[in-house]
């Protein structure tokens, strides 16, 4: 039995040893906003938070997450349903074509911003360098981020 906290509910699952906790996540939770890609924690589509920190989901067995306080993009937005500001300037700035890789480049960017809150374009550059678009919309991505660290600061 493994107990994983995910968005805030409690879930005891009996799972199967081999599967991975973007599996787990997809397949027993339903929460398939987490994606996967390449399978093999290349492109960090499947980035989910697991205590705070950013994790490729597809290469973590959802056993090394028992106990564990797990974040995904379906838990970000706040309760009254306002989104994220993370999720907002990734619309306002059109940061993806396809989509498939912006849950986890979101995810990504909730963990990088809250290290660093006052980043430089090259930070993002560097900081983001583990989530790959293959629909290129890197520019976006990055003003996005930006934006949203401003966004961060003021008061809510
Ligand atoms: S799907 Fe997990 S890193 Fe690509
Ligand atoms: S928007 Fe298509 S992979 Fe990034």
């Amino acid at each position: 039995m493994v107990q994983l906290r995910v968005n805030g509910s409690e879930h005891a699952l009996e799972i199967e040893p081999r599967l991975t906790l973007a599996e787990a996540l997809r397949e027993r939770l339903g929460l398939t906003g987490t994606k996967l890609v390449c399978a093999q924690g290349a492109c960090g589509a499947c980035t989910v938070l697991v205590n705070g920190e950013r994790v490729t989901s597809c290469i973590m067995l959802a056993v090394m997450a028992d106990g564990s306080e797990i974040t995904t993009i379906e838990g970000l937005a706040a309760p009254d349903g306002t989104p994220h500001p993370l999720q907002a300037a990734f619309v306002e700035h059109d940061a993806l074509q396809c989509g498939f890789c912006t849950p986890g480049q979101i995810m990504s960017a909730v963990a990088f911003l809250r290290d660093n809150p006052h980043p430089s374009e090259d930070d993002i550059r560097r900081g983001m360098a583990g989530n790959l678009c293959r629909c290129a919309a890197y520019i976006g991505i990055r003003e996005a981020i930006a934006d949203a660290a401003e966004r961060m600061e003021q008061p809510r």
